[in-house]
């Protein structure tokens, strides 16, 4: 390119199109985003602070307050095993991947990753088994025991979970058709029929139980927040499409809900209303 020996205090030779000689770390913030100018300057984005910092010297302050956060730091850091919190649950969210841990606790189990945007505290319990009696427990098992993260303060786990608390809730796409939506709820609700709100209800549609419903063990009744955001479903991911949860074979049958019963309008109708929570 015709800026090849164009640099944001050596941020070219970081990004290994140039050889420059200078390193990143002599900018003032954290980088978060690159781009190019129609002219071909390069416009490096920071973070803390909020900053565009141009190749031609330029900088432009984008906030002035500071949004430091704890919790956000943590979430995000390499905990010295190269891995972050954030590599699996980006913002918060989840990965889509089942893994397969090779830990005694959790043995070679698959295990799809849980979205942590529907709310935690409340909802303990944490993980499919529910193994992880609450938060701090959960962060001792996982960032010190498995990621050689250095044992954190009560203070830095409790902004952890604030900040994972406060990630806004996946966006849905709205429904096509309202009246399969309301369909479906009256069934989700029906005791006497699919009976899906006997385990799944309250804010986080949730009993925090851990019940075996025919899916090879007991789990935890995870939270149907956002759920139509994220797939594969249940804890080893066997199930593509919400569709695919009520097939038996992956969903455990009539011990989860009552769906034998159920015609396939009616099981539409409960996907339409799944796809709005
Ligand atoms: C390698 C990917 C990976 C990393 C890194 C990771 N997680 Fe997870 N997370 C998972 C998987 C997979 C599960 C489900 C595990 C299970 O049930 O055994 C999970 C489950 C959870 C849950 C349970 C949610 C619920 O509703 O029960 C919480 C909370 C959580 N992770 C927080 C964290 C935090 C905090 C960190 C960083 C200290 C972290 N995770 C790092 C993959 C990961
Ligand atoms: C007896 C309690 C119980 C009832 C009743 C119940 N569920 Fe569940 N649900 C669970 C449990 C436990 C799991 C986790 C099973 C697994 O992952 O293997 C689950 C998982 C799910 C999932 C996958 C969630 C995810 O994050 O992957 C969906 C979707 C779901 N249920 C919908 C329903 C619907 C719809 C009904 C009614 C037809 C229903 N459930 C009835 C306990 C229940």
């Amino acid at each position: 390119m015709s800026n090849a020996t164009d640099t944001i205090n050596g941020c070219r030779a970081d990004l290994g199109m140039s050889t420059g000689d200078a390193s990143l770390s002599s900018m003032t913030g954290e980088p978060i985003a690159v781009a190019f100018t129609p002219s071909g300057s390069i416009v490096v984005q920071s973070r803390e602070p909020a900053m565009l910092e141009l190749s031609t010297g330029e900088r432009i302050q984008l906030a002035s307050e500071t949004r430091e956060d704890t919790g956000h730091a943590l979430f995000h850091s390499n905990s010295g095993g190269f891995i972050a919190c954030a590599s699996c649950h980006a913002e918060g969210n989840d990965d889509g991947r089942v893994w397969k841990f090779s830990e005694p606790c959790v043995g070679a189990t698959p295990r799809r990753t849980q979205s942590l945007q529907t709310g935690l505290r409340g909802t303990e319990p944490f993980h499919w088994t529910g193994e992880e009696h609450d938060f701090p427990a959960l962060v001792q098992d996982v960032f010190v025991g498995r990621m050689s993260g250095p044992t954190l303060a009560p203070d830095q786990m409790n902004a952890t979970l604030t900040w994972i608390d406060a990630q806004p809730r996946p966006a849905l796409s709205p429904p096509a058709d309202l009246a399969a939506v309301d369909r479906g709820r009256a069934l989700f609700a029906d005791t006497a029929r699919a009976g899906c709100a006997s385990c799944h209800n309250g804010d986080h549609l949730t009993n925090n139980q851990t019940i075996d419903v025919g899916t090879g063990g007991a789990f935890q009744v995870p939270s149907l927040v956002g759920i139509g955001s994220r797939g594969p479903y249940l804890h080893d991911g066997c199930a593509q499409t919400l569709r695919d949860r009520f097939d038996a074979s992956c969903g455990g049958g009539d011990k989860h809900g009552m769906t034998s019963v159920l015609s396939d309008g009616e099981i539409s109708d409960l996907v339409s209303y799944l796809g709005t929570l």
